[in-house]
């Protein structure tokens, strides 16, 4: 099938390859030129495992291009996915504007049949405007539908995730749309939900707000298990064996981040109010995120004493591993918070330094972990690379000035470190 993908972000890049390798003949539309100039030479830009080669061969096999133009895009293709970002405005809500610059394009680009599907993340109701846009601006006699497909990828395992989806939500208004999203999905064994577009849009901001919630519940249960000397981690199995629970996202923590989940809640939050519904449990959700990080912190000051002139060393700066996304990290707020307090930071992080070096520039970055530690007060554990859990903790020993290690992530087993002699700091347990 012929499909454009408008914008090239995380859901578009990906949603683009994957529907390319599935042999589909894709167009990825961004208005970012120099974007746009990289991708065609085969540069990602940002960090995901596998998909620059799944797009370079992509390329090569000619079943995915990349272009600026959006009139040329939609009048190659029938279906015509929408994946630009929906930023937070200040208040918390979606910021939409990018949507309707688009509905606006595609409707003065159409000259026959279209299938406008919404991918991004969005409040639920936008596809009426999304439809209202298109008819107001389209030419006369030119049929379209609108149909909102949720993309649920995560950042680091995203083309997995969308390959094997545990489910494809599609929201369609007609037969026409339903089929054409149908035969797009056939190659992908998945259970399909076929509802409205109200329903499929609120699906999305509900799965994410549940996720979010499920973390925020087990940080909250972290800091009983500190207050009366349980551990966490066990209370996480037995919570999470019961199938009515499930296992997935009780791993306590420094609270949540990046680009999905804050803004979301947020933005979930928002569109219940104006919709009538004070979503207070979800507001209590984002203070507990909030609070995880302050109380850390805290847990960082308690180990160390007084914080001033004391050497940092910070394992992790990406939101999560697998990733060089920074967006809302927690290690943005750790680091601004230390360096407030005359701390010295030294930091590595497998690929997100780059990055993190534009926000926070006067920071010490360094080419691997024994780098960090060497002459520190102590090793907090900021993002679960898979890299930091095997460490040489013997030679640790001998390089950091003080043997403190604060686990964000409770990556670490506290026996073996405290029989190292480290003092282990971890979370809830
Ligand atoms: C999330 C959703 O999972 C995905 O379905 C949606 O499409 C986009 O938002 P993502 O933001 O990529 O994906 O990451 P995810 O793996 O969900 O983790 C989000 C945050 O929660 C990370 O900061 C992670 O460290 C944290 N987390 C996750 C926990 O603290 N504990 C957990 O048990 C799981």
């Amino acid at each position: 099938m012929k499909i454009t993908v408008i914008g090239s972000g995380y859901v578009g890049l990906v949603t683009g390859a994957c529907f390319g390798h599935l042999g589909n003949q894709v167009i990825c539309v961004d208005n970012d030129l120099k974007k746009i100039a990289k991708l065609k030479k085969g540069t990602m830009p940002f960090y995901e495992p596998g998909l620059e080669e799944m797009v370079k061969l992509n390329m090569k096999e000619g079943r995915l291009k990349f272009s600026a133009s959006i009139p040329e895009a939609v009048r190659e293709s029938e279906c015509i996915f929408i994946a630009v970002s929906t930023p937070p405005k200040e208040n918390g809500e979606a910021d939409l504007t990018a949507i309707e610059n688009v509905a606006i394009q595609i409707a003065k680009s159409m000259n026959s049949y279209r299938l406008i599907i919404e991918k991004s993340t969005v409040p639920v109701k936008t596809g009426i405007w999304v439809e209202h846009t298109i008819k107001i601006h389209k030419r006369k006699n030119c049929l379209f539908d609108v149909a909102s497909n949720p993309e649920f990828l995560r950042e680091g395992q995203a083309i997995s995730d969308f390959l094997n989806p545990d489910r494809i939500v599609i929201g369609v208004e007609s037969k026409r749309a339903l089929n054409l999203l149908k035969r797009l999905y056939a190659p992908i064994r998945a259970p399909i939900v076929v509802t409205d577009i109200k329903s499929a849009e609120l699906i999305k901001h509900a799965s994410n707000s549940y996720l979010a919630m499920k973390i925020s519940f087990i940080n909250a249960i972290s800091r009983i298990c500190e207050l009366t000397g349980a551990d966490i981690s066990k209370v996480a199995e037995g919570l999470g064996l019961d199938k009515r629970i499930g296992k997935q996202f009780l791993q306590a923590g420094i609270g949540y981040g990046g680009f999905c989940f804050p803004k979301d809640l947020d933005a979930f939050i928002a569109i219940a109010n104006q919709c009538g519904y004070d979503f207070r449990l979800l507001k209590e959700v984002r203070n507990i995120n909030q609070d995880q990080v302050t109380f850390f912190i805290k847990k960082i000051e308690q180990a160390l004493w007084n914080i001033k002139d004391k050497t940092i060393g910070i394992l992790g700066l990406s939101f999560k591993p697998e990733t060089d996304d920074i967006r809302f990290t927690p290690a943005l707020t750790i680091i601004k918070s230390l360096l407030e307090e005359g701390a010295k930071i030294k930091a590595f992080d497998p690929k997100a330094m780059d990055k993190f070096k534009l926000l926070v520039p006067d920071i010490t970055y360094c080419r691997n972990p024994n780098e960090v530690a060497k002459g520190a007060d102590c090793l907090v554990i900021v993002t679960d690379w898979l890299e930091f859990k095997s460490l040489d903790f013997v030679k640790l020993k001998h390089i950091m000035k003080q043997s403190v290690i604060i686990d964000g992530r409770n990556i670490y087993d506290r026996q073996a470190l405290e029989s190292l002699g480290f003092r282990y700091f971890g979370v809830g347990r």
